[in-house]
C-alpha cells in the first residue's frame, strides 16, 4: 500500500464488551481514526449492530471473525459478511486450500450481487499464540512457524486471497517472500518509550508501529494502548503521528 495516508493504515480493535461501549469509544475517537477492528466479543455480543454502528460513523470495518469450517459453510459466512459492507474479513488458512477458494470466490459473487465493494479476504496464518513446540505437539507440524507460516501464506494466495494477518516478526520475511501486492496486517503494535510507551499485555511479539510500517505492515491493528488509554483519541493521534 504505498502512499497510503496514515489513518487509512490504523484498525483501532474494538475488544468491548458492548454496543453501547463501542458507541462511546467511537464518538471519542470521530474524526482520528477513519477504521476500526470488530472481532469475536464484540460481534457475538452485538452481531451486525455493531458494523452498522462503525459504518454510520463512516468507518471501515475489517471483521475479525477467523472462520474455519468446511468451503460450503465459509462460503455462505463471506456472503453475509460482504452484505454488512465490511472492507476486510479473514479466514483460517488451515482450513485448506478449497476452503479458501470458496471464500474468495463467495467474496467476489456477493459483493456483485450486493452492489457493495468485494472485501479483502485474509488468511490467519499460525496463531501467534503458538510456539513451535505447541505447533509440533499439539498440531504434527514439524516445521519452524516462520515455514510454516510462510507455507499457509503462499497457499492463500494460490487460493486468491489478497494477504494475511501476521505478527511483527514475520512481516519482513512474508514482504520479501510475496511482494508489494500482497496484503499485510499486523497486530501487537505498541507505543514506542520514548512517545510516552504501552505495556506489552499479553502480547509477546510486539513492535512499534514505525517498526512494523518500516517492516512492510500495510495495516496496523491497534486495541489496548487506544482503547484502554485515559483519552483515546490522544493516544490514537501519537500512534498516526509516529506513523507520519
Ligand atoms: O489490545 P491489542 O493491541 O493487543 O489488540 C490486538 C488485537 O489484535 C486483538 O483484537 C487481538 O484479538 C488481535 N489479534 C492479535 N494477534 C493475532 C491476531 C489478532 O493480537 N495473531
Amino acid at each position: 500500500m504505498p502512499g497510503a495516508s496514515p489513518a487509512d493504515r490504523l484498525l483501532v480493535a474494538l475488544d468491548v464488551e458492548t454496543l453501547a461501549a463501542a458507541g462511546g469509544l467511537l464518538g471519542r475517537l470521530q474524526g482520528v481514526v477513519t477504521g476500526c477492528k470488530i472481532g469475536t466479543q464484540l460481534f457475538t455480543a452485538a452481531g451486525p449492530a455493531a458494523v452498522e454502528a462503525a459504518r454510520t460513523r463512516g468507518l471501515r470495518v475489517f471483521l475479525d471473525l477467523k472462520f474455519h469450517d468446511i468451503p460450503n459453510t465459509v462460503a455462505g459466512a463471506v456472503r453475509e459478511a460482504t452484505r454488512l459492507g465490511v472492507f476486510m474479513l479473514n479466514v483460517h488458512a488451515s482450513g485448506g486450500a478449497a476452503m479458501m477458494r470458496a471464500a474468495a470466490e463467495a467474496a467476489a459473487k456477493a459483493a456483485a450481487d450486493f452492489a457493495v465493494p468485494r472485501p479483502l479476504c485474509l488468511g490467519v496464518t499460525v496463531l501467534t499464540s503458538l510456539d513451535r513446540r505447541a505447533l509440533q505437539r499439539d498440531l504434527g507440524v514439524s516445521s519452524t512457524v516462520e515455514a510454516h507460516v510462510l507455507r499457509l501464506a503462499e497457499r492463500a494466495r494460490e487460493a486468491g486471497l489478497d494477504g494475511c494477518v501476521a505478527s511483527p516478526r514475520e512481516i519482513g520475511l512474508l514482504r520479501r517472500a510475496l511482494g508489494d501486492g500482497w496484503v499485510i496486517v499486523t497486530p501487537g503494535i505498541r507505543i514506542s518509550p520514548a512517545e510516552g510507551g504501552s505495556r506489552p499485555d499479553d502480547q509477546v511479539r510486539v513492535a512499534t508501529p514505525r517498526r512494523a510500517l518500516a517492516a512492510g505492515a500495510d495495516y496496523l491493528v491497534v486495541g489496548r494502548p487506544i482503547i484502554a488509554a485515559p483519552d483515546p483519541a490522544a493516544a490514537a493521534r501519537a500512534i498516526l503521528e509516529e506513523l507520519a
